[in-house]
């Protein structure tokens, strides 16, 4: 299949980008029990039943459950025997991103025009089918044993992939306002944040759109660096850290000794109104990075004036920084899983495209605390 010479067709040729991506289609974790998993997500961050695939659905070695809010899909699956591939990547990893698929026009397509440009294969276009219609689906590898997943949706209308079937539930939790996947973050190894730079370049054509080095993000004791890697359209922003040396063992040598690898260190998600989004996940036990009080002395006169009340950003801990085109709110939350490894952000945009750099030192001397409780810093 890699020698087969791809001809672009005339949507990405109009497009001007020969791999062109619409959106996030979905997330898949690989999780100890899904089953509890996925109530997490709807108690706790307002997703909604989606969509189930298992032994019900004739699946015999997992099951999966999917949750949706607006046009965030997430997958929560689990190995229902011992000795899978699953199995043992959990036992690896813990929870964690095992894909992140992306929603495409043409799945052979993207797939035939990465292989070609050096990628490895996760998986080779499959058509799947059902009485809603057929996707298209291809996947490649990325760091760690994170995969990208090309899906092609154009022709089905069923609730999210054939062979799944509507979960349908008596419990629905009210959404907390959360809109779309901004951004997703993957930690990898010491010396290996240019390698994979270029692979979205190369591979992805995706464009550096962002650099900061270990001077801009490194408190006393830790620093590491980041690249943010951007597609075309700018729907999909890739930072990638790696760690640099600090005094003292940095959040992502942390992560990659407990995540026994590179992975998704965190996933950012979207909404129009942080203050009520967060209020809404602190009272259904979502916990948050704790900013100090000082953080909220010097806020107006570092990033000016804002819409929102200083006090209520203070009260829940929310983070504000400004750059040429607007301002952005942020908050992260603690880790979500048994290991010190992967956590969610909460974004709101106002006009800024960058990523809250003013807002590192806080956050990482917020991280540092928590470390310090872990006895890993
Ligand atoms: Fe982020």
């Amino acid at each position: 299949m890699s020698n087969t010479k791809v001809e672009l067709p005339k949507v990405y040729k109009d497009a001007g980008d020969f791999m062109p991506i619409l959106g996030t289609d979905y997330i898949e974790l690989y999780v100890s029990n899904a089953k509890q998993a996925a109530h997490f997500y709807k108690s706790a961050f307002g997703f909604q039943s989606l969509a189930y695939a298992g032994l019900e659905t004739g699946l015999r070695d997992r099951e999966s459950y999917v949750v949706v809010q607006d046009k965030i899909r997430v997958v929560l699956t689990s190995p229902l025997r011992s000795g899978s591939k699953i199995g043992e990547h959990i036992d690896k990893h813990g929870d964690g991103v095992k894909v992140n698929a992306l929603w495409v026009a043409d799945a052979t397509y993207a797939y035939n025009t990465a292989i070609e440009r050096g990628a490895t294969s996760y998986m080779e276009p499959v058509t799947e089918e059902d009485e809603h219609g057929k996707v298209v689906r291809s996947g490649i590898y990325t760091y760690g044993e994170v995969v990208h997943i090309f899906v092609e949706r154009k022709e089905y209308n069923g609730v999210f992939l054939p062979g799944y079937k509507e979960w349908k539930t008596t419990y629905n939790p009210e959404p907390v306002g959360l809109k779309f996947v901004d951004h997703m973050v993957g930690n990898v190894e010491l010396g290996r944040m240019d390698y994979w730079v270029k692979f979205y370049q190369d591979v992805m054509g995706f464009t550096q759109i962002l650099s900061f080095d270990d001077k801009e993000i490194s408190t006393e004791y830790t620093a590491l660096m980041s690249k943010v890697m951007s597609n075309g359209n700018g729907r999909i922003k890739f930072p990638i850290n790696e760690p640099a040396p600090g005094l003292k063992k940095s959040q992502v040598d942390e992560y990659l000794e407990f995540y026994e690898g590179e992975g998704v260190q965190h996933v950012a998600v979207a909404t129009d109104d942080i203050v009520k989004t967060v209020t809404a996940l602190q009272n259904r036990g979502v916990e948050f990075l704790n900013i100090p009080s000082t953080y909220y002395d010097v806020l107006e006169s570092r990033v000016g004036k804002i819409d929102e009340d200083i006090d209520s950003l203070k009260k829940l801990g929310i983070l504000v920084d400004r750059d040429d085109e607007g301002y952005l709110l942020q908050i992260f939350t603690k880790t979500i899983q048994a290991r010190p490894t992967m956590f969610f952000e909460i974004i709101q945009r106002k006009g800024a495209t960058s990523f809250g750099k003013g807002n590192f030192k806080a956050l990482f001397e917020a991280i540092e605390r928590e470390q310090e409780l872990r006895g890993t810093l």
